[in-house]
Order: structure tokens, then C-alpha cells, then sequence
């Protein structure tokens, strides 16, 4: 059984399918994506991550929440069981024709591409929607604000934030309140930057969910800080992948991680996860 926790009123796993590298540059194509869903959701995880903006640059948009849908429509599992959080603010966009990432936080785009989320999706309401990235050109109240009208017409259940720093999480907490329920920030053993945040969100009641939390899916600049993960998965038996998710979920039962793949093996050696359990030892080891 997948490691189980509570996100706002969601119980759902704490090991969640981040779609991302389904939909981006380089995925391996729309069956290859479908076939990987249906793994991950076939083996217990009962949360997927997608976004508005997870498409290829210049490409059709929103075409990860077009594939979760398919994926979810031809699953033969309880669809009312998934959790599936998207976000809005970013889109694609090429700098210099390479491929890049650009945001749109004002509240009018905001609440269009919600709009567009869920039908995308196939739903009345978004389970669980974030606000992607904060934009420098728009004062974050109204991006937030705009977040709060989103809720109040229906079209999102709940309301994440993501990108955010301690500042930001207070302003939307203040705004939004209890409507707020997950802080989506990058976390892993090469970026801990954001572990003010971490725990912030245990004291506050929010999820905190790791995203990237392998450290993405290019190489690393430094691989060697996987090296203690890789010594205890030696001991374990088990993948080094296992051990770093391990360890972020023993940071606290608000912790949850959403791992990326690009194929069914790695997301199914992702979910067992859950099963290891690091000694405090090795934790203390780990950091
Ligand atoms: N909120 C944000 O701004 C934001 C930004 C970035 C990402 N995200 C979310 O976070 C999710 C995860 O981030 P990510 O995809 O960038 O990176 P990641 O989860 O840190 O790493 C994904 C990479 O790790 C590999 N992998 C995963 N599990 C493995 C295992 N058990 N053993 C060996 N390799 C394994 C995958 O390999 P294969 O490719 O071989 O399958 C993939 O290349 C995204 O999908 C997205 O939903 C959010």
C-alpha cells in the first residue's frame, strides 16, 4: 500500500505521479504517457500533477491535463479516488528559440486558464488548484485574490500556492484561509533552500509537496550529494530514488512528493517508496 496522508480534506497518497516529463520536450509520446498513468495508478498512487502549462513550447497547450483525462477516462480503477492538482501562471514560451518557461499572474489570465483547466480535465471543479509561479509584474495580493474569486465561482475546490516564499505563504494565508491547504515549493538534497517553508507549513496545517524532489529530471550540477543516499540504498537493497523519497517524507506527515517519470518502471520503483523505513540513524545521517 502506497504511504497515505492527508492533504486539506483529501486522504490520498503521499507519493503522487508528477506528469510533467509526459508532456514537456523530450517525453516519450501520448501512449508511452497513458501507459505510465495507468501504472502508477494500477499500483495505488492516488495523486497526479499536472498544469496548465505542461505542454512543448509553441506546441498545443494544456496537453498534460489532456493526457491525465484520457489517462483517468480509459482507467478501469475508482476515478472519485484521484486527486488531481493542476496550476495556473506560467506558459511556454522560446528565448533565443530555445524553449522556456514565462509567467502570467494577473488575475483576468488567472481565471481564464482556470476555466480552461477544468475543462480541460473534464470537471466541474479542480480538486486541488495551485497558483503556479509569482509574477514580478503583478503585486502577488491580486494574483491571490484572483485565486479567491476562482474558489468563488466553483470552479476549484481548494487552493494551493507554489513558488512561494515564508512572506507569500502568510499573505495568501490571510487572504485565502483555510481555502489554502498545500504549498508546492522545490525541495530535494540538492535544494534546501526552502526548508523555512517546510516547516512552516507543519505549524500552519499546510501540505508541503515537494516538487522535483530527485532533483529534476536533468543531471544534477552536483551529483555528490546523492552520495549518502546511495550508501544507505546499498544497505537496503533498494534504489538511491527510494531512499531520497524516504527521507523527505520523514520530514514531517504534511510532507508529500511528486515524483517525475517518463516511464512506468521508474514511477513503480518511486511508490515503493513508502514502504522503506530509514532508522534514525541513517536519518540523522542524511540531514
Ligand atoms: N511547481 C513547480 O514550479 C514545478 C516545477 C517543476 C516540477 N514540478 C512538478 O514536480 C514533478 C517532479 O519533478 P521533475 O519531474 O522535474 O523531477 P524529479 O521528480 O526530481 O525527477 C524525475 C526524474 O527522475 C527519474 N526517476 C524518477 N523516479 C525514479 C526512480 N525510482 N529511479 C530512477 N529514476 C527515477 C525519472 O526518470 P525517467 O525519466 O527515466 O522516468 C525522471 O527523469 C513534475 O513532474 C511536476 O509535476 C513542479
Amino acid at each position: 500500500m502506497v504511504a497515505q496522508g492527508n492533504l486539506g480534506p483529501y486522504g490520498t497518497t503521499r507519493i503522487g505521479l508528477g506528469e510533467m516529463p509526459l508532456t514537456l520536450e523530450n517525453n516519450l509520446g501520448w501512449e508511452q504517457g497513458i501507459e505510465t498513468i495507468h501504472a502508477a495508478l494500477g499500483a495505488g498512487c492516488r495523486q497526479i500533477d499536472t498544469a496548465w502549462s505542461y505542454y512543448c513550447s509553441g506546441g498545443p497547450e494544456q496537453t498534460g491535463e489532456k493526457l491525465v483525462r484520457e489517462a483517468l477516462a480509459t482507467w478501469k480503477g475508482p476515478r472519485e479516488e484521484v486527486l488531481v492538482a493542476t496550476k495556473v501562471g506560467h506558459f511556454r514560451n522560446f528565448t533565443d528559440g530555445k524553449p522556456t518557461w514565462d509567467v502570467d499572474g494577473r488575475p483576468e489570465a488567472l481565471i481564464q486558464h482556470a476555466k480552461e483547466s477544468a475543462r480541460e480535465l473534464g470537471v466541474e471543479a479542480i480538486d486541488l488548484l495551485y497558483f503556479h509561479r509569482p509574477d514580478p509584474k503583478v503585486p502577488y495580493q491580486e494574483s491571490i485574490e484572483a485565486m479567491a474569486e476562482i474558489l468563488h465561482q466553483g470552479v476549484a475546490k481548494q487552493i494551493g500556492i507554489s513558488n512561494a516564499s515564508m512572506e507569500q505563504i502568510g499573505l495568501a494565508r490571510g487572504i485565502l484561509g483555510s481555502s489554502l491547504v498545500a504549498v508546492q515549493n522545490q525541495y530535494s538534497p540538492i535544494y534546501l533552500s526552502t526548508q523555512d517553508t517546510l516547516d512552516y507549513c507543519a505549524q500552519a496545517g499546510l501540505a508541503f509537496v515537494c516538487w522535483s524532489p530527485l532533483g529534476g529530471y536533468r543531471k544534477a550540477k552536483d551529483e555528490t550529494k546523492f552520495d549518502p543516499f546511495r550508501r544507505v540504498a546499498q544497505a537496503h537493497a533498494v534504489s538511491y530514488q527510494q531512499v531520497v523519497l524516504a527521507w523527505e517524507l520523514a520530514k514531517g506527515s504534511h510532507v508529500f512528493v511528486i515524483p517525475g517519470a517518463h516511464r512506468p518502471q521508474t514511477i513503480l520503483d518511486s511508490l515503493k517508496a513508502g514502504d522503506l523505513t530509514l532508522s534514525p540513524e541513517e536519518l540523522a545521517q542524511l540531514g
